[in-house]
Protein backbone atom coordinates (compact mmCIF):
# COMPACT_ATOMS: atom_id res chain seq x y z
CA UNK A 1 0.00 0.00 0.00
CA UNK A 2 1.39 3.53 -0.65
CA UNK A 3 1.99 5.62 2.43
CA UNK A 4 0.84 9.08 1.42
CA UNK A 5 1.41 11.88 3.75
CA UNK A 6 -2.16 12.21 4.34
CA UNK A 7 -2.64 8.74 5.15
CA UNK A 8 0.44 8.53 7.39
CA UNK A 9 -0.89 11.58 9.92
CA UNK A 10 -4.21 9.71 10.05
CA UNK A 11 -2.55 6.74 11.05
CA UNK A 12 0.01 8.24 13.30
CA UNK A 13 -3.37 10.02 15.23
CA UNK A 14 -4.33 5.62 16.00
CA UNK A 15 -2.27 5.14 19.37
CA UNK A 16 -2.51 0.81 17.65
CA UNK A 17 -0.31 2.31 14.56
CA UNK A 18 1.73 5.15 15.58
CA UNK A 19 4.01 2.52 17.08
CA UNK A 20 4.10 0.16 14.04
CA UNK A 21 4.91 3.02 11.40
CA UNK A 22 8.03 3.79 10.19
CA UNK A 23 9.90 7.01 11.97
CA UNK A 24 9.36 9.30 9.30
CA UNK A 25 5.73 8.87 9.24
CA UNK A 26 5.05 10.47 13.30
CA UNK A 27 6.91 13.63 11.94
CA UNK A 28 4.09 14.34 9.67
CA UNK A 29 1.60 14.61 12.65
CA UNK A 30 3.96 16.43 15.02
CA UNK A 31 5.43 19.31 13.16
CA UNK A 32 4.01 21.80 16.29
CA UNK A 33 5.24 21.64 19.57
CA UNK A 34 3.24 20.87 22.71
CA UNK A 35 3.06 21.81 26.36
CA UNK A 36 5.95 20.14 28.69
CA UNK A 37 5.39 21.80 31.82
CA UNK A 38 3.35 19.79 34.54
CA UNK A 39 1.97 22.34 36.89
CA UNK A 40 -1.04 21.72 38.53
CA UNK A 41 -3.65 24.11 37.26
CA UNK A 42 -3.18 27.75 36.05
CA UNK A 43 -5.81 29.01 37.98
CA UNK A 44 -4.02 27.49 41.62
CA UNK A 45 -0.65 29.01 40.18
CA UNK A 46 -2.28 32.12 39.61
CA UNK A 47 -4.23 32.30 43.42
CA UNK A 48 -0.75 30.70 45.13
CA UNK A 49 0.51 33.71 43.57
CA UNK A 50 -1.80 36.25 45.18
CA UNK A 51 -4.14 36.39 42.48
CA UNK A 52 -7.74 36.36 42.45
CA UNK A 53 -8.24 34.17 39.31
CA UNK A 54 -6.65 32.63 36.33
CA UNK A 55 -10.08 32.43 34.25
CA UNK A 56 -11.68 32.19 30.08
CA UNK A 57 -14.74 33.16 28.27
CA UNK A 58 -16.77 30.70 27.88
CA UNK A 59 -20.08 30.77 25.68
CA UNK A 60 -23.37 28.89 25.84
CA UNK A 61 -23.03 26.40 22.75
CA UNK A 62 -19.80 25.07 23.96
CA UNK A 63 -20.83 23.59 26.74
CA UNK A 64 -22.16 20.79 25.04
CA UNK A 65 -18.85 19.46 24.26
CA UNK A 66 -18.09 17.62 27.09
CA UNK A 67 -13.80 17.18 26.24
CA UNK A 68 -13.93 21.50 26.92
CA UNK A 69 -16.95 21.04 29.99
CA UNK A 70 -14.25 18.65 31.50
CA UNK A 71 -11.43 20.68 31.18
CA UNK A 72 -13.36 24.41 31.70
CA UNK A 73 -14.81 22.93 35.04
CA UNK A 74 -11.50 22.14 36.95
CA UNK A 75 -11.12 24.59 39.44
CA UNK A 76 -7.56 24.49 39.17
CA UNK A 77 -7.63 25.60 36.15
CA UNK A 78 -10.09 28.02 35.55
CA UNK A 79 -11.10 29.89 38.96
CA UNK A 80 -12.99 32.50 36.63
CA UNK A 81 -15.62 32.73 33.45
CA UNK A 82 -16.66 35.41 31.46
CA UNK A 83 -19.80 34.71 29.22
CA UNK A 84 -18.39 35.61 25.69
CA UNK A 85 -22.17 36.75 24.37
CA UNK A 86 -24.59 35.82 26.43
CA UNK A 87 -25.16 39.20 29.08
CA UNK A 88 -24.97 41.70 26.37
CA UNK A 89 -27.80 43.54 25.55
CA UNK A 90 -29.25 41.74 22.46
CA UNK A 91 -29.45 38.75 24.81
CA UNK A 92 -30.69 40.31 27.94
CA UNK A 93 -33.06 43.02 26.81
CA UNK A 94 -34.06 41.92 23.10
CA UNK A 95 -37.41 44.28 23.64
CA UNK A 96 -37.71 47.59 25.32
CA UNK A 97 -38.39 46.50 29.08
CA UNK A 98 -38.69 42.85 28.41
CA UNK A 99 -35.24 41.19 30.23
CA UNK A 100 -34.54 37.41 29.23
CA UNK A 101 -31.99 35.84 32.02
CA UNK A 102 -32.06 31.93 30.71
CA UNK A 103 -28.39 32.21 29.02
CA UNK A 104 -26.39 34.20 30.95
CA UNK A 105 -28.04 32.18 34.07
CA UNK A 106 -26.35 29.09 32.53
CA UNK A 107 -23.11 30.84 32.85
CA UNK A 108 -23.59 32.22 36.50
CA UNK A 109 -25.32 28.46 37.21
CA UNK A 110 -21.64 26.67 36.29
CA UNK A 111 -19.90 29.68 37.89
CA UNK A 112 -21.63 29.11 41.57
CA UNK A 113 -21.65 25.45 41.11
CA UNK A 114 -17.72 25.38 40.34
CA UNK A 115 -16.98 28.52 42.81
CA UNK A 116 -15.57 30.15 40.04
CA UNK A 117 -15.68 33.83 40.10
CA UNK A 118 -18.08 35.58 37.73
CA UNK A 119 -17.72 38.71 35.73
CA UNK A 120 -20.46 40.00 34.14
CA UNK A 121 -20.44 41.36 30.55
CA UNK A 122 -21.40 43.91 29.63
CA UNK A 123 -24.22 46.27 30.40
CA UNK A 124 -23.29 49.67 27.71
CA UNK A 125 -21.42 48.73 24.43
CA UNK A 126 -22.15 49.98 21.11
CA UNK A 127 -21.90 46.52 19.54
CA UNK A 128 -24.74 43.28 19.85
CA UNK A 129 -27.40 46.02 20.44
CA UNK A 130 -31.19 45.38 19.37
CA UNK A 131 -32.16 47.04 16.85
CA UNK A 132 -34.85 48.95 18.91
CA UNK A 133 -32.19 50.81 20.79
CA UNK A 134 -30.66 52.56 17.69
CA UNK A 135 -33.82 52.57 15.66
CA UNK A 136 -36.30 54.55 17.52
CA UNK A 137 -34.37 58.00 17.70
CA UNK A 138 -34.79 58.18 20.85
CA UNK A 139 -34.45 62.06 22.57
CA UNK A 140 -32.08 62.40 25.45
CA UNK A 141 -34.14 62.03 28.45
CA UNK A 142 -35.57 58.48 26.84
CA UNK A 143 -32.10 57.15 26.37
CA UNK A 144 -31.21 57.95 29.84
CA UNK A 145 -34.03 56.25 31.31
CA UNK A 146 -33.23 52.87 28.59
CA UNK A 147 -29.34 53.22 29.51
CA UNK A 148 -30.26 53.23 33.58
CA UNK A 149 -33.16 50.22 33.37
CA UNK A 150 -30.96 48.35 31.17
CA UNK A 151 -27.71 48.53 33.75
CA UNK A 152 -29.71 48.30 36.59
CA UNK A 153 -31.86 45.64 35.74
CA UNK A 154 -28.94 43.79 34.50
CA UNK A 155 -26.69 44.54 37.51
CA UNK A 156 -29.44 43.99 40.32
CA UNK A 157 -30.27 40.64 38.99
CA UNK A 158 -26.88 39.19 39.24
CA UNK A 159 -26.33 41.19 42.66
CA UNK A 160 -24.21 38.51 45.29
CA UNK A 161 -23.53 36.75 42.05
CA UNK A 162 -20.78 38.71 40.25
CA UNK A 163 -17.45 39.90 41.19
CA UNK A 164 -17.26 42.47 38.39
CA UNK A 165 -19.06 43.94 35.50
CA UNK A 166 -17.83 45.74 32.34
CA UNK A 167 -20.52 48.33 32.96
CA UNK A 168 -18.57 50.55 29.98
CA UNK A 169 -17.67 48.38 27.04
CA UNK A 170 -14.99 50.04 24.55
CA UNK A 171 -15.87 53.43 24.61
CA UNK A 172 -13.26 55.23 23.21
CA UNK A 173 -11.54 55.31 19.76
CA UNK A 174 -8.10 54.68 19.24
CA UNK A 175 -6.99 58.35 18.86
CA UNK A 176 -8.21 58.44 22.43
CA UNK A 177 -11.52 60.77 20.96
CA UNK A 178 -14.76 59.20 22.25
CA UNK A 179 -16.51 56.58 20.47
CA UNK A 180 -19.24 58.02 17.89
CA UNK A 181 -22.43 55.83 19.03
CA UNK A 182 -26.11 56.14 19.74
CA UNK A 183 -25.17 56.73 23.29
CA UNK A 184 -22.51 59.47 22.82
CA UNK A 185 -24.63 61.09 19.82
CA UNK A 186 -27.93 61.06 22.20
CA UNK A 187 -26.10 61.79 25.96
CA UNK A 188 -22.45 63.16 25.44
CA UNK A 189 -20.21 61.30 27.70
CA UNK A 190 -22.97 61.44 30.61
CA UNK A 191 -24.27 58.48 29.32
CA UNK A 192 -20.91 56.36 31.29
CA UNK A 193 -21.99 58.10 34.58
CA UNK A 194 -25.91 57.57 34.02
CA UNK A 195 -24.59 53.69 33.73
CA UNK A 196 -22.01 53.56 36.69
CA UNK A 197 -25.08 55.08 38.88
CA UNK A 198 -27.22 52.88 38.49
CA UNK A 199 -25.04 49.62 38.73
CA UNK A 200 -23.50 50.79 41.45
CA UNK A 201 -27.32 51.36 42.86
CA UNK A 202 -28.51 47.92 42.12
CA UNK A 203 -25.23 46.33 43.75
CA UNK A 204 -23.26 48.30 45.60
CA UNK A 205 -20.78 45.94 46.04
CA UNK A 206 -19.62 44.58 42.63
CA UNK A 207 -16.70 46.18 41.22
CA UNK A 208 -17.41 48.47 38.65
CA UNK A 209 -15.42 48.31 35.05
CA UNK A 210 -14.49 50.25 32.15
CA UNK A 211 -13.18 48.05 29.57
CA UNK A 212 -11.36 48.65 26.23
CA UNK A 213 -8.85 47.07 23.54
CA UNK A 214 -5.69 49.12 22.96
CA UNK A 215 -5.28 50.61 26.39
CA UNK A 216 -2.64 47.87 27.41
CA UNK A 217 0.37 50.13 26.52
CA UNK A 218 1.79 53.56 27.07
CA UNK A 219 0.03 55.99 24.40
CA UNK A 220 -2.82 57.93 23.62
CA UNK A 221 -5.15 55.58 23.59
CA UNK A 222 -4.37 54.57 27.47
CA UNK A 223 -3.76 58.17 28.33
CA UNK A 224 -7.38 59.02 27.05
CA UNK A 225 -8.62 56.26 29.53
CA UNK A 226 -6.91 57.68 32.22
CA UNK A 227 -7.66 60.84 31.63
CA UNK A 228 -11.68 59.60 31.71
CA UNK A 229 -11.05 57.35 34.69
CA UNK A 230 -9.85 60.92 36.68
CA UNK A 231 -13.02 62.99 34.99
CA UNK A 232 -15.33 60.16 37.11
CA UNK A 233 -13.13 60.52 39.99
CA UNK A 234 -13.73 64.73 40.08
CA UNK A 235 -17.28 63.87 39.93
CA UNK A 236 -17.79 61.02 42.11
CA UNK A 237 -18.96 59.28 39.76
CA UNK A 238 -18.65 55.44 41.00
CA UNK A 239 -15.32 53.24 39.06
CA UNK A 240 -12.97 50.59 40.52
CA UNK A 241 -11.56 49.09 37.69
CA UNK A 242 -10.31 49.45 34.05
CA UNK A 243 -10.34 46.15 31.69
CA UNK A 244 -7.40 45.77 29.67
CA UNK A 245 -8.85 43.48 26.66
CA UNK A 246 -5.66 42.34 25.22
CA UNK A 247 -6.01 40.77 21.75
CA UNK A 248 -2.50 40.58 20.99
CA UNK A 249 -0.52 39.38 17.80
CA UNK A 250 2.28 37.36 17.96
CA UNK A 251 5.57 39.20 17.95
CA UNK A 252 3.89 42.58 18.35
CA UNK A 253 3.18 41.97 22.00
CA UNK A 254 3.89 45.58 23.45
CA UNK A 255 6.70 46.57 25.34
CA UNK A 256 5.25 48.88 27.63
CA UNK A 257 2.84 47.01 29.57
CA UNK A 258 3.97 47.37 33.07
CA UNK A 259 4.44 51.08 32.54
CA UNK A 260 0.85 51.25 31.71
CA UNK A 261 -0.22 49.43 34.14
CA UNK A 262 1.56 51.24 36.91
CA UNK A 263 -0.09 54.39 35.31
CA UNK A 264 -3.66 52.76 36.29
CA UNK A 265 -2.75 51.60 39.83
CA UNK A 266 -1.54 55.35 40.75
CA UNK A 267 -5.15 56.29 39.64
CA UNK A 268 -6.06 54.05 42.76
CA UNK A 269 -8.18 51.43 41.08
CA UNK A 270 -7.63 47.56 40.21
CA UNK A 271 -7.23 46.23 36.77
CA UNK A 272 -7.48 43.05 35.49
CA UNK A 273 -6.49 41.02 31.52
CA UNK A 274 -9.76 40.81 30.98
CA UNK A 275 -9.77 38.77 27.40
CA UNK A 276 -6.31 38.06 26.14
CA UNK A 277 -5.85 35.79 23.48
CA UNK A 278 -2.33 36.21 20.81
CA UNK A 279 -2.72 35.53 17.15
CA UNK A 280 -1.11 34.59 14.90
CA UNK A 281 -0.99 34.38 10.76
CA UNK A 282 -1.28 30.53 9.61
CA UNK A 283 -0.20 28.76 8.83
CA UNK A 284 1.38 28.03 12.36
CA UNK A 285 4.45 26.96 12.44
CA UNK A 286 6.87 25.46 15.51
CA UNK A 287 8.60 28.90 15.71
CA UNK A 288 5.46 31.55 15.81
CA UNK A 289 3.99 28.48 18.73
CA UNK A 290 7.33 29.26 20.88
CA UNK A 291 7.29 33.33 20.41
CA UNK A 292 3.24 32.57 21.19
CA UNK A 293 4.57 31.56 24.77
CA UNK A 294 7.40 34.03 24.77
CA UNK A 295 4.67 36.49 24.44
CA UNK A 296 1.81 34.52 26.79
CA UNK A 297 4.64 35.15 29.44
CA UNK A 298 5.16 38.69 28.63
CA UNK A 299 1.64 39.56 28.86
CA UNK A 300 1.16 37.40 31.82
CA UNK A 301 4.08 38.02 34.39
CA UNK A 302 3.28 41.89 33.79
CA UNK A 303 0.48 41.33 36.03
CA UNK A 304 2.08 39.44 38.40
CA UNK A 305 4.45 42.34 38.57
CA UNK A 306 1.70 44.66 39.59
CA UNK A 307 -0.32 44.10 42.72
CA UNK A 308 -3.52 45.99 41.13
CA UNK A 309 -3.48 43.31 38.21
CA UNK A 310 -6.46 41.40 40.21
CA UNK A 311 -6.52 38.23 37.44
CA UNK A 312 -6.13 37.18 33.48
CA UNK A 313 -8.78 36.24 31.80
CA UNK A 314 -7.96 34.38 28.35
CA UNK A 315 -10.91 34.80 25.38
CA UNK A 316 -11.65 31.56 25.39
CA UNK A 317 -8.56 28.68 26.03
CA UNK A 318 -9.04 26.17 23.48
CA UNK A 319 -8.28 27.30 19.59
CA UNK A 320 -12.14 25.51 18.80
CA UNK A 321 -13.91 28.68 20.15
CA UNK A 322 -11.90 31.23 18.98
CA UNK A 323 -13.67 34.64 17.22
CA UNK A 324 -10.34 35.29 15.72
CA UNK A 325 -10.84 33.42 12.53
CA UNK A 326 -14.08 34.51 11.72
CA UNK A 327 -13.25 37.95 12.24
CA UNK A 328 -9.47 38.25 11.01
CA UNK A 329 -9.22 35.62 8.22
CA UNK A 330 -5.92 34.01 7.41
CA UNK A 331 -5.37 34.03 11.34
CA UNK A 332 -5.93 31.82 14.01
CA UNK A 333 -4.47 29.80 16.88
CA UNK A 334 -4.92 32.54 19.35
CA UNK A 335 -5.26 30.44 22.54
CA UNK A 336 -3.09 28.75 24.67
CA UNK A 337 -5.22 24.98 23.91
CA UNK A 338 -5.20 23.66 20.18
CA UNK A 339 -9.01 22.86 18.20
CA UNK A 340 -7.38 19.25 18.25
CA UNK A 341 -10.37 16.76 19.68
CA UNK A 342 -10.79 14.05 17.66
CA UNK A 343 -9.60 10.13 17.40
CA UNK A 344 -6.04 9.55 20.17
CA UNK A 345 -6.37 13.54 21.05
CA UNK A 346 -9.52 12.55 22.85
CA UNK A 347 -8.31 16.14 24.66
CA UNK A 348 -7.64 19.86 23.04
CA UNK A 349 -4.23 20.19 23.58
CA UNK A 350 -1.88 22.35 25.16
CA UNK A 351 0.19 24.51 23.45
CA UNK A 352 4.00 26.12 24.46
CA UNK A 353 1.72 29.12 25.07
CA UNK A 354 0.49 27.17 28.05
CA UNK A 355 3.90 26.88 29.32
CA UNK A 356 4.58 30.65 29.13
CA UNK A 357 1.26 30.98 31.04
CA UNK A 358 2.91 28.69 33.85
CA UNK A 359 6.47 29.94 33.87
CA UNK A 360 4.74 33.97 34.74
CA UNK A 361 2.89 32.29 36.92
CA UNK A 362 5.21 30.70 39.15
CA UNK A 363 7.27 33.56 39.08
CA UNK A 364 10.27 32.23 36.99
CA UNK A 365 11.94 33.79 33.84
CA UNK A 366 11.53 32.32 30.74
O1 LIG B 1 -26.19 33.75 17.71
C1 LIG B 1 -25.91 33.65 16.31
C2 LIG B 1 -26.29 32.31 15.80
O2 LIG B 1 -27.68 32.16 15.94
C3 LIG B 1 -25.85 32.18 14.36
O3 LIG B 1 -26.09 30.87 13.91
C4 LIG B 1 -24.35 32.47 14.24
C5 LIG B 1 -23.89 32.45 12.80
O4 LIG B 1 -22.71 33.19 12.64
O5 LIG B 1 -24.09 33.76 14.74
C6 LIG B 1 -24.43 33.85 16.10
O6 LIG B 1 -24.10 35.09 16.65
C7 LIG B 1 -22.72 35.34 16.76
C8 LIG B 1 -22.37 35.48 18.23
O7 LIG B 1 -21.01 35.85 18.38
C9 LIG B 1 -22.58 34.17 19.01
O8 LIG B 1 -21.76 33.17 18.50
C10 LIG B 1 -22.42 36.63 16.04
O9 LIG B 1 -22.62 36.44 14.64
C11 LIG B 1 -21.01 37.04 16.29
O10 LIG B 1 -20.79 38.34 15.73
C12 LIG B 1 -20.74 37.10 17.78
O11 LIG B 1 -19.38 37.42 17.95
C13 LIG B 1 -18.99 37.80 19.24
C14 LIG B 1 -18.50 39.24 19.23
O12 LIG B 1 -17.97 39.59 20.49
C15 LIG B 1 -19.65 40.21 18.95
O13 LIG B 1 -20.56 40.19 20.01
C16 LIG B 1 -17.88 36.87 19.68
O14 LIG B 1 -18.41 35.55 19.85
C17 LIG B 1 -17.28 37.36 20.99
O15 LIG B 1 -16.13 36.59 21.29
C18 LIG B 1 -16.86 38.81 20.83
O16 LIG B 1 -16.34 39.28 22.05
C19 LIG B 1 -15.88 40.64 22.06
C20 LIG B 1 -16.15 41.20 23.44
O17 LIG B 1 -17.52 41.09 23.72
C21 LIG B 1 -15.70 42.66 23.53
N1 LIG B 1 -14.30 42.79 23.16
C22 LIG B 1 -13.95 42.22 21.87
C23 LIG B 1 -14.36 40.74 21.80
C24 LIG B 1 -13.96 40.14 20.47
O18 LIG B 1 -14.67 40.74 19.41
Amino acid sequence: MMLTPALLAFAACLPFLANALPQAASSASTALPTSTAVVPGLNDLARSAGKLYFGSATDNPELNDTTYTSILENYAMFGQITPGNSMKWYATEPEPGVFTFTAGNVIADLAKSNGMVLRGHNCVWYEELPDWVTANNYNATELAAIVANHTGTLVGYYAGQMYAWDVINEPLNDNGTMREDVFYDTLGDSYISIALKAARAADPNVKLYINDYNIEYVGTKSTAMQNLIKQLQADDVPIDGVGLESHFIVGEVPTTIVENMQAFAALGLEFAITELDIRMELPATADLYEQQKTDYYTVVSACMQVEQCVGITVWDWTDKYSWIPSTFPGYGDACPWDSNNMLAHQNYERKPAFDGIAIALQGQSI
